[in-house]
């Protein structure tokens, strides 16, 4: 908010933004104790091209959102801002409660998002006679998840208030003029001057300064910044690449996908999941399809699901589902996995599926995509969008969304009891700090891929879970480093193999944790074999598995979890490996030759 036309400046922001989320955008600002605005399903261009033909009105104060749909499809309805009365609110994030606080309205919602519920909350509070920072106050402590959520009070027209838990909220303090925006790259052309929100904080802003305060009202502490990178790095948050970035946003990316997904019982609960518990209950054998990291994604889940649900898993690459003439009826459940949610050759394996009569549940990370809107339901990973070309925080979420089918399958069909369910639900929510112990140590994976980078080949090996983890790992340096690298189930090793292993060669090995130790202890064994015919064994085992270590001439510690869920902490360094070893070989991490993001084409 400025001197400058306030509706232009936000457009500005929001393209700078776009990278965030891109299906849709808006603005509103207040105009004559009313609210006016623009919004738009699509690109941002779009939205440039409504307020073309119907110009805003000239203010100081405006609001803006580009979307990355969380609930509900890519709209015009469901594009921010959102309108309730006086009020105009943006959301980023998720309200998990949003259901329960909708049911307190008898008026009809313009929108299905969660985000809704925001603005009228905060117009019930207006309209009984609080400021708009009292609304907040009252409105924010009662929200379950992650959100900023930014308003604007028709009434209030020179003073814009939002709060923040666990969503990103950054100030930036001009000259008489002041811009809040989830990441500096917003207003980076107007002021490098900027204040970091801390959780679960209030900011009021007027063109004559900013307060921030706690959620009860008490004078809260921020941090002030100064911004030193250029634009492009500001888009990255300082990161050299969108895959570094992403790899990084991985404990929340986790986080937000398991937001949500339990009623007060503490019972698993997949919204968007449309199909009927009875049909659940009949089916008889369960298929995977997905292409690239996805693929991996599934083949772990083909692991979960047999041992959680038992029920027959395959995991079928989407490009050779069709053309084998598989053996699909009404009693496949088909599960279609897709970050992007366009990929032909899994989109076509969906049509080939349904032909037959099945069901098709899509694990998708984009909302309103054709993959989704041609599948029977969908879960939606929680990833954000992913710009780095080679998949990251898209695998893990995938992986996050596969656990939780396997554990709603299981708690449908009565395979599990509510508290072993809850066990595993819980240990899943542990596991965004395991994730982050793992990125604090990416200072010794750089170290590696430094010594490594001029090797021609490595070899990736695991067992069980590990081994869809050790193929990932691999795809990750093909993709990234145009290396020969090649991921082997453990157990293979003396079927061939083994006689790659020549002097130096370096061999990742991910063991499985203890717990499992029969399977453990033949690995340990593999690492043996190929350390006594000269390999360097990069091992990935338990932090306190002392004989792991004794084997490994480079350790990389895991933490204890389950075996089933090992891959989301082991496929970090491996991601990150990658990451570096292609940046110390001079190549274009985000788009790696040959490669597209999303292959539309079969
Ligand atoms: C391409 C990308 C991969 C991705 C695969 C599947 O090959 O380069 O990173 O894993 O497509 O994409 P999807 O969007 O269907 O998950």
């Amino acid at each position: 908010m400025g001197a400058r036309s306030a509706g232009d400046v936000v457009v500005a922001g929001l393209k700078r933004l776009e990278y965030r989320g891109y299906d849709s955008a808006g603005v509103a600002v207040p105009v004559e104790d009313r609210i006016e605005w623009r919004k738009k399903a699509g690109k941002i261009v779009h939205l440039e091209d409504e307020i073309a033909v119907r110009p805003l009105p000239e203010t100081g104060t405006a609001i803006g959102h580009t979307r990355w749909a969380t609930h509900g499809a890519p709209t015009d309805a469901n594009s921010h801002p959102h309108v309730a009365g006086r009020i105009a609110v943006v959301h980023n994030g998720i309200i998990e409660n949003f259901a329960s606080l909708r049911a307190e309205f008898d008026v009809e919602f313009a929108s299905e998002t969660d985000s809704e519920v925001a603005a009228h909350l905060l117009n019930r509070e207006v309209a009984g006679g609080a400021t708009l920072v009292e609304a907040m106050r009252a409105v924010a402590p009662r929200l379950e998840g992650a959100f900023t959520l930014v308003a604007i009070d028709a009434l209030e027209p020179g003073r814009i208030v939002a709060a923040r838990r666990n969503s990103p909220l950054v100030l930036g303090q001009g000259e008489g003029e002041y811009f809040l925006a989830s990441d500096v790259a917003a207003f980076i052309e107007f002021t490098r001057d900027a204040v970091e929100l801390g959780q679960d904080q209030i900011v009021e802003l007027t063109t004559d300064g900013f307060t921030v305060t706690d959620f009860d009202g008490q004078p809260a502490e921020y941090t002030q910044f100064h911004v030193d990178w250029d634009l492009s790095a500001a888009e990255k948050q300082g990161f050299d690449w969108f895959m570094r970035k992403e790899i990084f946003e991985q404990p929340r990316a986790v986080a937000d996908t398991l937001l949500g997904r339990q009623n007060h019982h503490g019972e698993l609960v997949l919204d968007e999941l449309h199909i009927r518990p009875e049909e659940l209950r009949r089916v008889n054998k369960i298929v995977i399809i997905a292409c690239g990291t996805a693929y991996y994604a599934g083949f772990v889940a083909k692991y979960a699901i047999e041992h959680w649900v038992r029920i027959p898993c395959e995991v079928e690459l989407a490009s050779e589902f069709r053309y084998r003439d598989p053996i699909v009826d009404a009693q496949t459940l088909v599960v279609a996995i897709s970050q992007s949610g366009e990929t032909a050759d899994t989109l076509m394996a969906i049509r080939h599926a349904r032909e037959q009569g099945s069901k098709v549940i899509a694990i998708c990370n984009t909302n309103g995509a054709t993959i989704p809107r041609e599948s029977d339901a969908v879960l939606y990973t929680h990833a954000g969008p992913e710009i780095g070309v080679a998949s990251t925080k898209g695998f893990t979420t995938q992986l996050v969304a596969c656990y939780l089918l396997g554990l709603y399958l299981a708690q449908v069909r009565g395979m599990k009891y509510g508290d072993e369910i809850a066990a595993i639900i819980a240990e899943l929510e542990g596991m965004p700090s395991f994730i982050q112990r793992m990125l604090d140590r990416a200072e010794d994976v750089y170290a590696l891929a430094d010594e490594l980078k001029e090797r021609p080949s490595m070899l990736f090996l695991g067992r069980h879970a590990g081994y869809p983890a050790a193929l990932e790992g691999a795809l990750k340096l093909k993709e990234l480093a145009y290396i020969h690298a090649e991921g082997f189930a453990a157990g293979e090793l003396k079927h061939g193999p083994i006689a790659l292993i020549s002097q130096d060669l370096p061999v990742f090995v991910v063991v499985p944790p203890a717990g499992r130790d029969q399977l453990r202890d033949k690995v340990i064994a593999n690492i043996a074999e190929v350390r006594a015919r000269g390999a360097h064994t990069i091992v990935l085992a338990e932090e306190r598995d002392e004989q792991a270590r004794a084997n490994a001439d480079t350790f990389w510690p895991l933490p204890h979890v389950s075996t089933l869920l090992q891959p989301l902490v082991a496929i970090i360094p491996l991601q990150l490996f990658a990451c570096e070893m292609a940046t110390r070989m001079g190549h274009d991490v985000d788009q790696p030759r040959n490669l597209a993001k999303s292959v539309t084409v079969e």
